[in-house]
């Protein structure tokens, strides 16, 4: 009995070493001190053994009792201390987790530029349908059917007389038939053209249409008013040069580019070697489009003028293909 008691203390101690967690913890106590364990079985077998010896034999289970529960007891303690130093520690040399920070698209953050800066100097933003009718689009700009100006603007049609606007000039004729002058507006929004797809050419792109009517307003004014604008966008040394143009809604009418404010006019890659960008068209407000809206045109005069918004962010940005704007593509958007 006592080499018995001998051997289940050696392996207690030894089987001790070897556990790892709490689980096998719990599974080492019920089987050596649980009620049903080794060590309550040898008490069992206490009862069997000679009276004489008894006494010993107690006293030595006794002892094994105690010391098997005290070394069980600083195992617990260990594999505690070890799960709590596990919890805290810190690894310092992982790689952070990686928080993507939204932002606005090119498109975006071009037009709400050129909108600020027309709104500090006094105008209203306006808008109109993408869907518009062959009056508001081509007629009361002065383009009748048939005429050849409407060669320039490739149409997707709706329906006989109901088109997707080629352009924002048809807002023109909407705030001007809605109230009388003084207007001054900007119109910002989508226009569609029936082109082929190419790096230059999209089938929708924006533009920013300005018009300002009233007693008086002259095309110094125009001229003015752009310089203001075109210094505030690609910067202060900027300068402009109108070119003679042709558009049916204005007369007499303009091209406008901007001297190259890559390589301050003297030729490069982006203005090809020319010094120039052209930006807009522009004009003053032909006095037929006045009839059509019912102003008086002897008493008012106006200008008008229309940007292309994607030509702007292209220019500014240095993005070669127009077709970038709408492919959604990460790589090209998080850019900016
Ligand atoms: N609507 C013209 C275009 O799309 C631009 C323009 C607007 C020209 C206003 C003159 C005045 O080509």
């Amino acid at each position: 009995m006592i080499n018995q008691i001998e051997e289940v203390k050696a392996k207690f101690l030894e089987e001790l070493q070897t556990l790892k967690d709490e689980k096998e913890l719990e599974e080492f106590r019920v089987k050596y001190l649980g009620r049903r364990g080794i060590i309550q079985s040898l008490f069992d077998k206490l009862k069997e053994i000679p009276r004489e010896e008894k006494p010993t034999v107690g006293k030595i289970l006794n002892e094994l009792k105690e010391l098997a529960q005290e070394k069980f007891n600083e195992k617990k303690k260990e594999i505690e201390a070890k799960k709590e130093k596990v919890k805290i520690s810190l690894d310092l040399t992982i790689p952070g987790r990686f928080k993507y920070t939204g932002r606005k698209h090119p498109l975006t953050q071009t037009l709400e530029e050129i909108k600020k800066i027309f709104v500090s100097m006094g105008f209203e933003v306006a808008s109109g349908p993408e869907i518009e009718d062959d009056y508001h689009n081509f007629e009361a700009l002065n383009i009748p059917p048939e005429h050849p100006a409407r060669d320039m603007q490739d149409t997707f049609f709706i329906k006989e007389n109901i088109i997707l606007r080629t352009h924002t000039s048809p807002v023109q004729i909407r705030v001007m038939k809605s109230k009388q002058p003084p207007v001054r507006i900007i119109a910002p929004g989508r226009v569609y053209r029936n082109e082929a797809i190419s790096a230059r050419s999209y089938c929708l792109f924006h533009q920013v249409e300005g018009l300002y009517v009233d007693e008086g307003v002259s095309f110094a004014e125009l001229k003015g008013t752009l310089l203001a604008f075109a210094k505030q966008m690609f910067g202060s040394s900027v300068k402009l040069r109108f070119r003679p143009s042709f558009f049916p809604f204005t007369e007499p009418s303009a091209e406008v580019d901007v001297s190259c404010f890559i390589c301050g006019g003297k030729g490069c890659k982006v203005c090809k070697y020319g010094g120039w960008l052209e930006i807009l068209g522009c004009g003053m407000v032909d006095p037929n489009v006045f009839k059509f809206v019912g102003y008086d045109s002897e008493r008012y005069t106006g200008y008008a003028f229309g940007m292309g918004v994607e030509r702007i962010a292209m220019l500014k940005y240095g993005i070669d293909d127009i077709r970038l704007f709408y492919e959604n593509d990460f790589r090209f958007l998080e850019q900016f």
